[in-house]
């Protein structure tokens, strides 16, 4: 197979299909407007030689003024449609679709480590099923990362202190490089892994058979005890605090006036950084957990507190 072939023949993932259209329409229409140029260079060239008899005087004003109108404005749409064919591809590739399966990432220097929601657990791995859109909730323990799979055609940042976003729905089995294309210190370069797309019936036989067999949630329900949390979260609070049954998803007041989606971003920075993200009505009760619970623990955490927003509610704190 000739390399160009093999280039664009094995797409992995929907993801992929679409950045290498854009990549070849690009292509193919600066390899239109080369020849374009080339052949009227080449023509003119022959056409206007030194001492041919060719007509030299001026074009008539109307041509001239017509045919610059029009390839300004032809340009002018194909540039936008470039334009808007890229940036909504961009745009679709922050936003899972809804259903997405959820998997965390956290990048530190320097490995991957990956959290599946049913509570599987590995390092510089990721496997994933066929078919099915995956959304990676990532951020970093430590200094800026990135999480780049070239067959996905997909790369995003991976920064300490929020949650980056990010997806893919393979269409291909097989096992993918992973690398990481942030310079972040001395073994940057070894900060590399393997993304397994599997189909999904062995994605999920595979998940059931790791030795760490609580789910998610069940891990951040532990850490809610062992960090405290049911202190004043739970029913049997004496502070006031806010409750968290129902809490995902729904939009909060803040003391500050601001309103926002309770999604895993607010979760997370109201864990590790209260002080910023207090409820409209609570006192600033609540220490912060920056330091104390390492990311691990949060996207736990974050995955217990979105679990008591499915009715029936579980009891807050047992
Ligand atoms: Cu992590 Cu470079």
């Amino acid at each position: 197979m000739n390399p160009l072939a093999r280039l664009f023949s094995a797409e992995p993932t929907t993801g992929a299909v679409r950045t290498d259209s854009i990549f070849l329409g690009v292509c193919v229409f600066a390899v239109v407007i080369l020849l374009v140029v080339l052949v009227l260079v080449v023509g003119f060239t022959a056409v206007y030689r030194r001492g041919s008899r060719a007509r030299r005087g001026e074009l008539p004003k109307w041509l001239s003024r017509e045919i610059e109108i029009g390839w300004t404005t032809a340009t002018l749409f194909v540039a936008l449609f470039i334009f808007w064919w890229a940036s909504s591809a961009q745009f679709s590739q922050w936003t899972a679709p809804p259903g997405a399966l959820e998997i965390h990432v956290v990048g530190r220097q320097w490995m991957w480590k990956i959290q599946h929601p049913g509570g599987a657990r590995e390092i510089n791995m990721l496997h994933a099923p066929l078919g099915v859109p995956v959304r990676l909730v990532m951020t970093s323990q430590d200094v800026i990362h990135s999480f780049y799979v070239p067959a996905f055609r997909m790369k995003q940042d991976v920064v300490p202190g929020r949650y980056t976003e990010t997806w893919f729905k393979a269409v291909r089995p097989g096992t993918y490089d992973l690398y990481c294309s942030e310079y972040c210190g001395l073994d940057h370069s070894a900060m590399t892994g393997k993304v397994v797309i599997m189909a999904p019936g062995d994605y999920a036989r595979w998940a059931r058979s790791q030795p760490e067999g609580d789910s998610l949630a069940d891990q951040g329900r532990a850490s809610f005890v062992s960090l405290g949390c049911g202190g004043c979260h739970g029913p049997a609070a004496k502070v006031p605090a806010p409750p968290l049954n129902g809490l995902f998803g729904s939009q909060v007041a803040l003391a500050d006036g601001r309103s926002v989606a309770a999604d895993e971003s607010y979760l997370r920075s109201a864990i590790l950084d209260p002080a910023k993200a207090r409820v409209a009505g609570y006192p600033p009760a609540m220490p912060a957990y920056q330091g104390v619970a390492s990311e691990e623990d949060t996207a736990a955490l974050v995955a217990y507190i979105r679990s008591l927003a499915a009715p029936p509610a579980v009891e807050a704190a047992r």
